[in-house]
């Protein structure tokens, strides 16, 4: 029998990364499920109890030495990352960059782009040396179509498409495997709105009011999907979006 896979999922206290730790449970894989919350965490270990074997580890992953401890501390068992989930992110604001606020800016370059980084350049090495593993990005469709108030989230966004295509150059020679995951609108569970509106639950609902959104299980699919490809397989890009979605229109500011 070969050894069960183990995952390392990052945001896995709420939507799209909680969805995914439990598709990856019931495919039978170790889970090491990252988030700051604890009790979110733990409430979601005694939700998988008899389906996965998992470790909490309750990091803030924008701190470069308390994500390296947390990694270089993996107990026995649960060091060995076969496939890394680097789903944590957000949005803050959803003004024009012209009014934008320098903390939230910085904020989401350190969650999405530098401790997404920090993650692989940790995690990387191993799975290359043991010729064994899937490094599965969640980008966004803001990556690739601009839209106003998209700014900085939406770079980080083309930052890790941008990432994931390079890692895809570098690892060409060895067996391990690289894909961008790129959701439109996700509801559901997802909390991606009320973080961006600051925690005002009203503006959040708005966005989504009406809408048939994604559900974070829809994109917990699309990270099954790609590790069950054979492995001579990589999805290199996965682009998904509501239906009851589509990109904006080019905009004309005419002055008569
Ligand atoms: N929802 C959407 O419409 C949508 C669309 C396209 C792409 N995405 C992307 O999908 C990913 C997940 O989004 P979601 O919708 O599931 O949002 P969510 O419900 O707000 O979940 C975000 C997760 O990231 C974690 N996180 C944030 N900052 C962190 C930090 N500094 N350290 C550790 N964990 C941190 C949060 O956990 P704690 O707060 O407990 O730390 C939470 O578990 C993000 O990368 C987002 O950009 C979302």
């Amino acid at each position: 029998m070969t050894k069960p896979e183990t995952a390392l999922v990052t945001g896995a206290s709420a939507g799209i990364g909680r969805a995914t730790a439990i598709a990856l449970a019931e495919r039978g894989m170790k889970l090491v499920l990252v988030a700051r919350r604890e009790d979110r965490l733990a409430a979601l270990e005694k939700s998988l109890q008899g389906k996965a074997e998992c470790l909490t580890v309750s990091v803030d992953i924008t701190d470069p030495a308390s994500l390296e401890g947390a990694i270089r501390g993996l107990p026995d068992g649960f060091a060995d990352i076969d496939v890394l989930v680097n789903n944590a992110g957000l949005a803050l604001g959803l003004g024009n960059a012209q009014n934008a606020d320098w903390n939230d800016w910085s904020t989401m370059i350190e969650t999405n782009c530098s401790a997404a980084a920090h993650l692989i350049q940790l995690l990387l090495p191993g799975m290359v040396a043991r010729a064994r593993g899937h490094v599965i990005n969640v980008g966004s469709v803001a990556g690739s179509y601009p839209y106003p108030g998209g700014n900085i989230y939406a770079a980080s966004k083309a930052f890790i498409e941008a990432l994931t295509l390079n890692l895809k150059a570098d690892l060409f020679g060895t067996a391990v495997r690289v894909t961008n995951i790129e959701p439109g609108m996700v509801g559901g569970d997802s909390e991606f709105s009320l973080v961006r509106n600051k925690g005002n639950a009203e503006s959040a609902a708005k966005t989504r009011q009406g809408l048939a959104t994604l559900e974070p299980e829809d994109i917990a699919d699309c990270v099954t999907w790609a590790l069950d490809r054979p492995g001579r397989v990589n999805i290199n890009r996965i682009e998904l979006m509501p239906t009851a979605q589509a990109p904006g229109r080019m905009a004309y500011d005419r002055k008569s």
